[in-house]
């Protein structure tokens, strides 16, 4: 059963459907409107840039990293750029060889496809796969037995853009048929701060720049965090002031979402306090974590870990996670004694 997430990476059920409208408003259509990420910018305008030129498809592009950092966008966006149709879909969805030949053989050619959650095909599928991104082959199995035949489809030339939060799943033989590889890096502050003041824009939503910066800085390096405070902090600078977001207004609506000023939310304070409390500051297996704090060990890796970890509040240790003293400090605990 799926729990309830209370998160900021995760929306909330009644406001899923509002939120999706919302992303997809606010998604930057081309690479100039793209914030950040300057060193996968620039590589994929030469490599878009390169393949238009010989009329070619791009060759199989793969991105990882946390949620919300903009995977999905860029998917849409090389689409957008190499002016060719894009077919989305994703790991989990598809379950057998056939659902993926129905998919290919519909393509056009130069045509993109994406699939997200890719380290979690099944390895029947991902075998398939493979032939395919090589060389627009596939090899299908028809019947069984004695009676099975192979037949071969000639596909149009695609190009697959795969997303993960987990490179480390994939199998190296599918990694290796990417022919790049790009992990998306959490963004600063002044980054998050231009994304912000254009979906401000956007949705014509009245902001000053320090009112922009507060949200910012608390959006744990997240384009969709960013743009999810957004949203709240508007509906309370509506209910509570005149509906202009200032530093103040926006201070206010955060301290009572409770997202602290290193943008931690509740979840990511209480893995942490668990840690020091229960565990005595680690070093902590992750399934033991997982049972004492009733979260997904999953999410805990996919969703807490790599923010928590990038801002130095744990270590990961061959022994289990361990927090450091700047969460102890962080969370006004008396920092742990050093004892070996
Ligand atoms: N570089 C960026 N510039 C502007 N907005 C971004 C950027 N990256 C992500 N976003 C916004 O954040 C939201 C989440 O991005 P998405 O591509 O869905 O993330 P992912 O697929 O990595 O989980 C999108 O709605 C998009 O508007
Ligand atoms: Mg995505």
């Amino acid at each position: 059963m799926k729990k309830e997430k209370d998160s900021l990476l995760f929306p909330q059920r009644e406001e899923g459907e509002q939120e999706l409208n919302f992303e997809a408003g606010i998604r930057p259509k081309s690479l100039d409107d793209y914030v950040g990420q300057e060193k996968l910018k620039a590589n994929l305008k030469i490599f878009i840039e390169a393949a238009k030129a010989r009329c070619e498809p791009l060759d199989h592009v793969l991105f990882h990293g946390p949620p919300g950092l903009g995977k999905t966008t860029l998917a849409h966006i090389i689409s957008y750029e190499m002016g060719v149709n894009i077919k989305a879909t994703s790991g989990p969805v598809i379950e057998r060889a056939g659902d993926l030949a129905a998919i290919l053989t519909n393509l056009q050619d130069k045509d993109v496809l994406f699939i997200d959650e890719i380290h979690r095909l099944n390895h029947v599928v991902e075998e398939i796969l493979y032939p395919a991104m090589e060389d627009f082959k596939l090899d299908l199995i028809i019947g069984q037995g004695p009676s099975a035949r192979i037949i071969k489809l000639e596909l149009p030339r695609f190009t697959l853009i795969g997303a993960t939060t987990r490179a480390g799943l994939m199998t190296s033989p599918l990694r290796d048929r990417f022919g790049m590889i790009s992990r998306l890096e959490f963004y600063n502050h002044p980054e998050l701060q231009i994304i912000i003041e254009r979906s401000a824009r956007i949705f014509d939503i009245a902001i000053d720049s320090q009112g922009s910066w507060v949200i910012a800085c608390r959006s744990r390096g997240t384009p969709r965090v960013a743009n999810r405070l957004l949203r709240r902090v508007r509906d309370y600078a509506q209910v509570k002031a005149d509906g202009f977001i200032t530093q103040q207004i926006a201070q206010e609506a955060l301290d009572l979402l409770e997202v602290d000023h290193n943008g931690l939310d509740k979840m990511d304070r209480k893995l942490l306090s668990t840690i020091i409390e229960k565990f005595n500051g680690g070093p902590v297996g992750i399934e033991t974590l997982s049972a004492a704090i009733n979260e997904e060990k999953d999410t805990i890796e996919d969703v807490y870990e790599p923010y928590l970890l990038q801002e130095g509040f744990i270590d990961r240790t061959p022994r289990g996670r361990v927090v450091t003293p700047l969460a102890y400090k962080h969370l006004g605990y008396q920092v742990k004694e050093c004892k070996d």
